[in-house]
């Protein structure tokens, strides 16, 4: 703490001197958004169908693989460094054990062989958990309505391996399962693939914040209960920290903090503790928050997209995971 001292109180001091013109504040400014620091997740879908609206979340899709593939080229001409995959597996093959995880031909795999052909150039992240492919909806395997750790953490290794050998760039186990990043990473090793990253969703809070999510990859109708057993405490911190020294420890090259907005404290104390390359996911439920403020005119959408991203940036944030990724690159190519 900063003890108040005659200088701090001296009156002929005024702050607002640096805040006088807008060529003032650029000046001073401490932390800016760029294009750089943004990862694009996005949504695909089986079949034809190039786009399919996500009702709670205006302005984001589902995609066919052939119209991801326009998306990721679209994202390299905006100068976008990656995007983050997420599949709606149909519901004919989600089953109790998640097997279309492993299957080397899932949407996934297709859409990462698509869009490596496509854009070599651009960085693809995709999304470890068994969430997807469930029909309970739930990231693990599950024996008598408990989650089993060490059984999902060896289909885990599988996903991540079939995700690896179709392209991906960096493997983001969100599952929060107990030793995951160091059985991925020894499973990416075995198979050659000591190039592919990891960036563990270190401190992944079990939110109300998902729920648009869980609409766009149809798991908000399968799940079953919540998930509390493997997902973190909200009103933690100090467990985010264990967190994160175990991802480390065990190999991972990036942590992140999921929610965003409301986990800032997370962020900074991650960053400030590991100093790692350390992101933040503003999840589906706070791009939905923003949209429909926007819609009922309460809220200047651009505006409020510019803040929260350097909010991320002021906390410590090295790069943010957002549904305005394309929106905001559009503003900063803008504003150049
Ligand atoms: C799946 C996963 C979730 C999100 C990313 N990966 C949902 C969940 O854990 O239920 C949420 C992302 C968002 O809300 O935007 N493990």
């Amino acid at each position: 703490m900063r003890k108040l001292s005659a200088d701090t109180l001296d009156l002929t001091r005024r702050p607002r001197r640096n805040r006088k013109a807008e060529w003032a504040r650029r000046l001073v400014r401490e932390n800016r958004i760029t294009t750089d620091d943004l990862i694009w997740p996005i949504f695909i879908n089986e079949g034809d169908t190039p786009r399919e609206p996500i009702a709670s979340m205006p302005g984001v899709d589902r995609l066919s693989v052939a119209e991801a593939v326009k998306v990721a080229q679209e994202a390299v001409a905006l100068g976008i460094p990656a995007i983050a995959l997420f599949p709606n597996t149909p519901s004919h093959l989600r089953d109790e054990t998640g097997s279309e995880a492993m299957n080397p031909d899932n949407l996934t795999c297709r859409a990462l062989r698509a869009i490596k052909a496509a854009v070599p150039g651009l960085g693809l992240v995709t999304d470890v958990a068994l969430d997807p492919y469930t029909s309970h909806g739930h990231d693990g395997l599950i024996e008598d309505g408990r989650i089993l750790n060490d059984e999902t953490v060896a289909v885990l290794c599988k996903q991540a391996l079939v995700q690896a050998e179709a392209g991906a760039d960096i493997i983001a186990p969100s599952d929060m399962m107990d030793g995951r990043v160091g059985a991925i990473r020894a499973a990416l090793d075995d198979a050659g693939f000591q190039d592919v990253s990891i960036m563990a969703y270190s401190a992944k809070y079990a939110s109300a914040y998902y729920g648009p999510f869980r609409d766009a990859v149809g798991s908000s109708g399968t799940l079953s209960g919540d998930k509390k057993t493997y997902q973190m405490d909200y009103a933690n911190s100090d467990e985010a920290i264990i967190e994160a020294e175990l991802d480390i420890a065990e190999g991972a090259d990036m942590v992140m903090v999921k929610p965003g907005l409301p986990y800032l404290d997370i962020v900074h104390r991650l960053k400030s503790t590991f100093g790692v390359p350390t992101y933040a996911y503003q999840v589906s439920g706070e791009y939905a928050m923003l949209q429909a403020a926007s819609a009922a005119g309460m809220i200047d959408i651009e505006k409020a997209m510019v803040e929260t991203l350097t909010a991320f940036k002021r906390a410590g944030a090295d790069g943010i995971l957002t549904y305005f990724a394309p929106a905001m690159a559009r503003y900063l190519a803008k504003n150049a």
